[in-house]
C-alpha cells in the first residue's frame, strides 16, 4: 500500500519523506493556499524536488472548469517535473479532459469521487487515480468507506489498472479500514501520519526502559 501525503507545506513534506515511507503527495488549490506567497508551479517543483526518486507521485490540480482550460493546464503541470500527476475534477469537462491527456501519457488523478459510477466512468475514461473522499462522505452522513470496498470490487471484476486513491481521509482508523479493503493508496493529512506511528504503551515501556536503565552504575 502507498503512502501519500495531503499537504502543501514544505516542512511537512520533507518531515514524512525523512520516515522512509512516503510514496507520493497530493494538493489541492485549498491547500496551496494554506502557504503563503507562494508561485503555484515553483511550489510543486519544489515538491518535485524533496520527491525525487523515480516511481515517486505529486498531484498538482487544475483551477479551470472548461475542457480547453483543463488541457491547457494540465499540459503546462505536466512539464513542470516527471513525477506530476494532473488533477482533475470528476465532471463531465474533467472527464474529457482524462480521455484526452491520458492518451497523451499525462497521468491523471480524477478528484472529487462521491460514488462509484464516478470511478467506473474515470477508469474506463484513462486515470491512473481515482480519489474517493472517505471523510466529507461521512460528514454528511455516508459510510465513506464502503465506497472504497465497492470501487475496489468493481475494478477486480475488469481488471482496470486504475488505481484507488483513499482521500480525505481524517483518522487512523481510515487508513486500516482502507489497507483492509484494498485501496492501492491512502492519502493522509500529516497529523494522521504522525498519528500512526505512536501507541502509548511505546511510550510507558519506553520510559520504563530509560528510568531501570539508571538504576545501572556504568
Ligand atoms: O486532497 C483531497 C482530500 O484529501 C481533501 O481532504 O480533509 O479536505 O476533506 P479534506
Amino acid at each position: 500500500m502507498k503512502f501519500f501525503i495531503d499537504s502543501a507545506n514544505l516542512n511537512e513534506i520533507r518531515e514524512a519523506a525523512s520516515l522512509g515511507i512516503l510514496d507520493g503527495v497530493t494538493t489541492n488549490p485549498s491547500l496551496i493556499a494554506k502557504e503563503s506567497n507562494v508561485n503555484f508551479k515553483e511550489h510543486i517543483l519544489k515538491i518535485c524536488e524533496i520527491l525525487n526518486w523515480e516511481g515517486a507521485s505529486v498531484s498538482a490540480e487544475v483551477v479551470a472548469t472548461d475542457y480547453e482550460g483543463m488541457l491547457r493546464e494540465g499540459r503546462d503541470l505536466a512539464k513542470i517535473h516527471p513525477n506530476v500527476y494532473v488533477k482533475l475534477p470528476m465532471t463531465k469537462a474533467g472527464l474529457q479532459g482524462t480521455h484526452t491527456l491520458s492518451k497523451e501519457g499525462i497521468r491523471i488523478n480524477q478528484t472529487l469521487i462521491f460514488n462509484a459510477t464516478q470511478a467506473l466512468m474515470s477508469a474506463k475514461a484513462g486515470s491512473t487515480f481515482v480519489s474517493p473522499f472517505i471523510g466529507r462522505l461521512d460528514d454528511i452522513g455516508h459510510e465513506g468507506m464502503g465506497l472504497v470496498g465497492e470501487i475496489r470490487e468493481i475494478f477486480d471484476n475488469y481488471g482496470f489498472n486504475t488505481q484507488i486513491l483513499a482521500a480525505s481521509i481524517r483518522h487512523p482508523l481510515h487508513v486500516i479500514e482502507s489497507a483492509r479493503l484494498g485501496a492501492d493508496i491512502a492519502t493522509m493529512p500529516f497529523k494522521v501520519i504522525e498519528q500512526l506511528l505512536k501507541h502509548p504503551l511505546t511510550d510507558i515501556g519506553l520510559a520504563n526502559f530509560l528510568k531501570d536503565w539508571e538504576k545501572v552504575k556504568q
